[in-house]
């Protein structure tokens, strides 16, 4: 089987978050269980090396503005195809923001373009490759299945996978023109979204399945709370949505064998979690003590991660001896907030604002929890690290974060099945009571110890959720007669 994956990240080329990761990875997964994935991106500058090496496969002479070119190639056990346009992704800095902070004021273009050539590559085939099946992830991709629909002859199947409803892809009816949309579709069943085009909504309207990457996300889409305007469609596709779980890529993230680490460490021994644990105090400024737990968070730092709770909790934290190693970038509001804290609490927390992948390693092998205190979170792959870590996670009961995260409570303890803790409501005085949990749990060493073996064994690479899209791609696949 044939798939073609479309996406606008992918690890560990381009990042800056989690898609990239499950972009990167679940092909290697797929590729092993029989179905060969070819991915397509934007060939923005971090991969304009890998495109020098590759074959042109198709040609523009103008598309959007300026000449292109389709390179296929292979890099780190990836099948790519490489869209490389320079006027639309030859650009220093973030690949969705330009240098004033704001979005890129042709990114319908830049992603209208991507799809665009996704999709005549899903209908013609590339020489005798030719895709059984398209998997188009999240509003960069969303037009896909609005150019199959618009197209008159067979066209694959196309899965939409939504890593996030919070971005969508909205702009002005205008760009309809110049995208070749067909104004057929612009009413509340297309690609209409309250007067504007939305890219992740002609996704959700024209694909033959929709995914996104947790059990509970899928269910909790279809809520108004979460589902930011969507929820309408969502529910009239109800009988076609499903949630696949994320995995990890254990190849990269693995304890036991990470090159970024200064010691490893396995289930068996963990005496290398504590060389880690030294090493990260060192690089955070941040004084040991036995008795209370070093907790962590490694994220973006906007408002979806709940981040704003936990410095309403810090003080609390802080006089029940805990420690905290910040590493994350984003609004500045949140920023400051962790930086002023390293002030306030010098050798208790530590801040350190930027984008650091070596770090992130780092972060979860050193720490005894992560913190995820998220308003929603549609997988989230960082307590999956966690737990992978035997960091345990301290997690918000949302998304998948309550899909991965078995809590500490006497029935689970008693049972021997705790990996971590939740809380709900999410509120900071329900994460202060996870804290002060988690903070009761450290003083019990056997217990703790316990929740740590079992969190590294915990099942969290892409397996399962592996057979779970092939099932999936299967169930789309026209039926042969004989
Ligand atoms: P999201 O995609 O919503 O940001 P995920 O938990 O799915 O959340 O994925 C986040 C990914 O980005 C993880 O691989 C995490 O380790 C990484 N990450 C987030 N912030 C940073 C940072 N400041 N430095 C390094 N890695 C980071
Ligand atoms: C999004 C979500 C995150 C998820 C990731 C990969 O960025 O915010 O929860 O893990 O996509 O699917």
């Amino acid at each position: 089987m044939n798939i073609l994956f479309v996406a606008s990240e992918c690890a560990p080329f381009v990042k800056t978050g989690g898609l990239a990761d499950v972009i990167g990875a679940v092909p290697k997964t797929l590729a092993e269980q029989g179905a060969k994935v070819r991915v397509m991106l934007p060939a923005y500058p971090a991969l304009a090396s890998v495109a020098q090496g590759g074959e042109t496969v198709l040609s523009y002479d103008d598309l959007h503005g300026g000449p292109a070119r389709l390179v296929a190639v292979s890099a780190e056990g990836l099948d790519l195809f490489l869209l490389d346009a320079p006027h639309l992704f030859d650009r220093e800095g973030s690949i969705y923001l330009g240098p004033n902070g704001q979005d890129w004021h042709d990114n319908h273009l830049r992603y209208g373009a991507l799809s665009q050539v996704a999709a005549r590559v899903a209908i013609e085939g590339i020489g005798d490759w030719k895709p059984d099946l398209v998997n188009a992830h999240d509003w960069q991709a969303g037009l896909v299945p609005a150019y199959l629909k618009q197209h008159s002859g067979p066209t694959p199947p196309c899965v939409l996978t939504i890593h996030n409803i919070a971005f969508q892809g909205v702009f002005g009816p205008e760009v309809m023109g110049p995208l070749h949309l067909s104004g057929e579709h612009f009413n509340p069943e297309g690609f209409e979204y309250f007067g504007k085009v939305g890219f992740l909504k002609a996704g959700i309207a024209f694909a033959d399945h929709i995914s996104t990457v947790s059990p509970t996300y899928a269910r909790e889409l279809l809520m108004p709370e979460f589902g930011m305007g969507l929820e309408g469609i969502l529910q009239a596709r109800g009988h076609m949505l499903s949630g696949i779980l994320n995995g990890i890529d254990l190849d990269i993230w693995n304890p036991e064998d990470d090159a970024l680490l200064p010691a490893t460490y396995s289930a068996r021994s963990l005496k290398g979690k504590a060389v880690c644990k030294a090493e990260l105090e060192r690089r955070f400024a941040i004084a040991p003590n036995p008795d209370a737990p070093l907790f962590c968070v490694v994220s973006r730092l906007t408002s979806q991660k709940g981040l704003d709770l936990l410095l309403d909790c810090l003080p609390a934290l802080v006089a029940r001896g805990g420690r905290l190693a910040v590493l994350g970038s984003g609004q500045r509001d949140l920023e400051d907030g962790f930086i002023a804290a390293a002030q306030r609490y010098p050798g208790s927390v530590g801040t350190i604002i930027g984008y650091d992948e070596p770090l992130s390693h780092l972060m979860q092998a050193g720490s005894d929890a992560i913190l995820i205190p998220s308003r929603f979170e549609p997988c989230g792959l960082t307590q999956l690290y966690g737990l992978r870590y035997g960091t345990l996670p301290v997690v918000a009961r949302t998304g998948g974060l309550a899909d991965t995260v078995i809590d500490a409570n006497s029935a689970a303890l008693a049972a021997d099945c705790a990996t971590g803790l939740q809380f709900a409501p999410i509120t900071a005085a329900a994460l202060d009571q996870a804290i002060d949990r988690a903070c009761q749990l450290y003083g019990q060493p056997k217990i703790w110890a316990g929740m740590v073996r079992r969190a590294m064994r915990h099942p969290v690479g892409w397996d399962q959720s592996a057979e779970a899209y092939l099932a999936l791609y299967q169930s789309l696949m026209p039926h042969r007669s004989e």
